[in-house]
């Protein structure tokens, strides 16, 4: 992928996505830019090309994505489909690479169907899609801007592994807030969330 690829892949995401969505997204792909930065820059092309994708589903309406996750062959637990507002990730993943096959691969379709939820075992590539998305400027409340802030206090001059580390905790802290939330609002919380919640309080929590 070469940065004119990635400028035509912007273009037509553009112009399929409504004004309000195609801001949030365009913040996602600035916030990925500075995260492939510090984290990750070979990969910088590809972790741009994910952000542009990952809510290429999401202006179909909640109450429709049952429906379209079975149109296209995606599997649901019984949890996933009790939880439409979960859908567009997964539903995203499959259309991305439907519809733009030239700009995704199989780590990019997975960084985009755990987008929202996420799950044990993800890699850089994929937590940090999952950071850039919830970190990114336009989102104002508090636990948003409490996980940007985290982000933004990694020191850019620091060694890569101590950088890694530093956003490795505050990803962990991103999964307490953002199951924090969904806890007291009972709207997802099954023994997978759990399970995921303890395999990174395993792996980062000590770091
Ligand atoms: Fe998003």
């Amino acid at each position: 992928m070469t940065v004119y690829d990635l400028d035509r892949l912007r273009a037509a995401v553009s112009a399929r996505l409504p004004e309000r969505r195609l801001a949030h997204v365009l913040s996602v792909e600035r916030q990925m830019t500075y995260l492939a930065q510090l984290l990750l820059p070979q990969e910088m092309l590809r972790l741009r090309a994910a952000a542009l994708l990952h809510d290429i589903a999401k202006d179909i309406p909640d109450e429709q994505q049952p429906a379209l996750c079975d149109a296209l062959g995606i599997s649901l637990t019984p949890a996933e489909r009790a939880t439409p507002p979960i859908l567009h990730a997964r539903s995203g993943a499959v259309i991305a690479a439907r519809d733009f096959p030239a700009f995704t691969d199989p780590e990019i379709l997975r960084a985009i169907a755990l987008h929202t939820t996420g799950a044990s075992g993800m890699t850089l590539f994929e937590r940090m899609l999952m950071a850039a998305d919830f970190s990114e400027p336009r989102r104002q409340w508090e636990r948003c801007q409490s996980v940007r802030q985290k982000i933004m206090q990694i020191p850019r001059t620091a060694p890569l592994a101590q950088r890694r580390r530093l956003f490795d905790r505050a990803f962990l802290y991103m999964l307490e807030v953002k199951y924090d939330y969904i806890a007291t609002t009972g709207t997802v919380w099954n023994e997978d969330t759990q399970q995921m919640l303890a395999y990174y309080r395993r792996k980062f929590a000590q770091k």
